[in-house]
């Protein structure tokens, strides 16, 4: 695949709106807020912004449950902030991709009030309805949260499915009619000049029309890969208008990403997909580094020439990934940091990097159920403890996989509050933030974000680290990430130590080879070969062995 788009040279920013900014002092961040830190977001070296869910809604999941496509919720500001932030983007040369759930509405949409106000009526099939009663539903299916995929409507004797909350009803894709309401908020958005959309959820859309029992539970999807089919009525607004489609994709692999990906016949240019992040929840404490090479290597090498990676390791969905992959204590923090933000974002493929990455955020790792806000984790809550499971080892999951480990409110100075806010924020800070905070960081040169500046930097500006291919170098060890991205016999070589003990390199030389870029105090007189806990280097490595 030629690399002739704009998004593959590019590197994306995550803003969860809600926390990034607080204009006015309500304690939850806003859309003029954002418009603030645009210098900032410019001085990282960003090309586009990934804005997650504002739309009004019934806040039951952090915004995903909207209540009307075609408006800001009031928190977070009004059309006209919209307006003003898109304009102030592209003055900055920043382009700007919305989040579009595609899956479900809010119980509250319009669409959801009138199926259930007049079963006969037109809205009645925008969603997913099978006769049931108030003790049977209609088959085992699970919703990802853990309990009945679906939710019995007593007046009507039938129950509606919800992949999520039962606040977030599924849309019927197979409906034209639901097809084309999305076709029109599209343009709508494109008027308002949106450059692209995160589509949520999209491997959810394809249910089973036979409405059997699964399993797993959750399996209720069917030919998930030709899902894109199902999205052809949307193709031609994206084409005219030029929008950048990225498909939240969890759970495909990578033939189907080809399918999807393709220029012709598919629909995404880009496609989150979380395979590197879930084999992690299987595989704690240690993080199993061999699966991690074979798991993105995997990726690397299947959509080579077929399809266009996209490089993330943080989202608001997931935990922080210095607590997670890295190491967040004491000196490792910034290590790990720096050796996780060069080892994904120098791969082939479009960067994205979420809010309060570039500074090294730990997890919030809060220790009471009264601090978590997240629906999916106060549900895990309550599901374990009508388990019977101990309080203190439920809190210690949460701790380090809850989503609002990410979540907290982005610290820009070491004041109060991080300076985010004034006011009591919606959710508490990550624990360290008169330590780590926009302002200390930009003032530090060893801190993590200039370091995030450097790599997206000789990321654009080297063109085997943009289009070059990616190779593994199997290190064989537990250890060890290694890999070169070559274009045109330029050789450029990652080597990075992913654990907390020195490792030794063998089986490739570096003695050709120029230092660029390093996360430690480089000693002239260190043996080249012994590489420190949570060590990363760059180097230019001109001659092939
Ligand atoms: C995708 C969003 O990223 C996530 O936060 C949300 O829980 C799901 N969609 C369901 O709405």
């Amino acid at each position: 695949m030629a690399d002739t788009q704009w998004w593959q040279h590019a590197v994306g920013y995550q803003i969860y709106p809600r926390s990034f900014f607080d204009s006015n002092h309500d304690g939850v961040g806003d859309l003029p807020g954002i418009l603030t830190k645009i210098d900032y977001l410019q001085s990282l070296g960003i090309d586009f912004v990934w804005l997650s869910a504002f739309y009004p809604s019934g806040n039951v999941n952090s915004g995903y449950d909207v209540t009307n496509y075609r408006d800001v919720a009031s928190q977070y500001g009004t059309l006209a902030d919209f307006d003003r932030l898109v304009t102030a983007f592209h003055e900055a040369g920043i382009k700007v991709v919305i989040d579009l759930a595609l899956n479900h509405t809010s119980d509250q949409h319009p669409w959801f009030q009138a199926a259930l106000a007049d079963p006969q009526g037109p809205y009645r099939d925008y969603y997913l309805w099978q006769p049931a009663t108030a003790t049977v539903q209609p088959n085992n299916w699970q919703s990802v949260f853990g309990d009945s995929a679906w939710t019995y409507v007593a007046d009507q004797q039938a129950a509606y499915l919800h992949t999520f909350a039962a606040e977030q009803p599924d849309l019927n894709w197979r409906n034209p009619a639901v097809r084309h309401e999305m076709v029109q908020i599209i343009q709508w958005w494109a008027d308002r000049g949106v450059d692209g959309f995160r589509f949520a959820g999209v491997t959810h859309l394809k249910k089973r029309t036979d409405f059997a029992d699964v399993t797993p539970a959750t399996a209720y999807y069917e030919d998930v890969a030709d899902t894109v089919t199902l999205l052809a009525d949307l193709k031609p607004v994206l084409v005219k208008n030029h929008l950048l489609a990225i498909g939240e994709a969890g759970g495909i692999d990578p033939s189907t990403a080809q399918r999807w990906l393709d220029p012709a016949t598919g629909f995404f240019d880009l496609l989150l997909e979380f395979d590197h992040v879930h084999f992690w929840e299987q595989a704690t404490p240690k993080l199993p580094v061999a699966a991690l090479r074979a798991t993105l290597s995997r990726w690397q090498q299947s959509l080579e020439g077929t399809g266009w990676n996209t490089l993330f390791i943080e989202n608001h969905d997931l935990p922080r990934a210095v607590s997670y992959y890295g190491n967040d204590q004491g000196e490792y923090r910034r290590r790990s940091a720096k050796a996780l933000g060069m080892l994904y974002l120098l791969m082939k493929g479009t960067p994205f990097i979420y809010q309060g990455q570039e500074l090294g955020l730990p997890n919030a790792g809060f220790t009471k159920i009264a601090d978590y806000r997240d629906l999916d984790s106060r549900r895990y809550y309550q599901r374990q403890r009508a388990a019977g499971v101990a309080e203190p080892q439920i809190l210690s999951q949460l701790a380090l996989r809850s989503r609002d480990n990410a979540r907290t409110p982005m610290p820009w100075t070491h004041q109060q509050y991080g300076g985010f806010s004034d006011h009591e924020p919606w959710l508490q800070m990550a624990p360290g933030v008169a330590q780590i905070n926009v302002e200390r960081e930009s003032h530090d040169p060893h801190a993590v974000l200039p370091f995030y500046q450097q790599l997206i930097r000789i990321k654009k500006s080297v063109p085997a680290l943009r289009s070059g291919r990616y190779e593994l170098i199997d290190t064989g060890d537990n250890q060890l990430y290694v890999y070169r991205r070559t274009l045109n016999g330029d050789n450029w070589l990652v080597v990075v130590n992913m654990s907390d003990q020195p490792a030794t390199t063998q089986n490739f030389d570096l003695t050709t080879s120029e230092l660029i870029l390093t996360n430690l105090p480089v000693d002239a007189a260190s043996d080249d070969r012994q590489i420190q806990p949570w060590e990363a280097r760059l180097y230019h490595w001109r001659r092939l062995e």
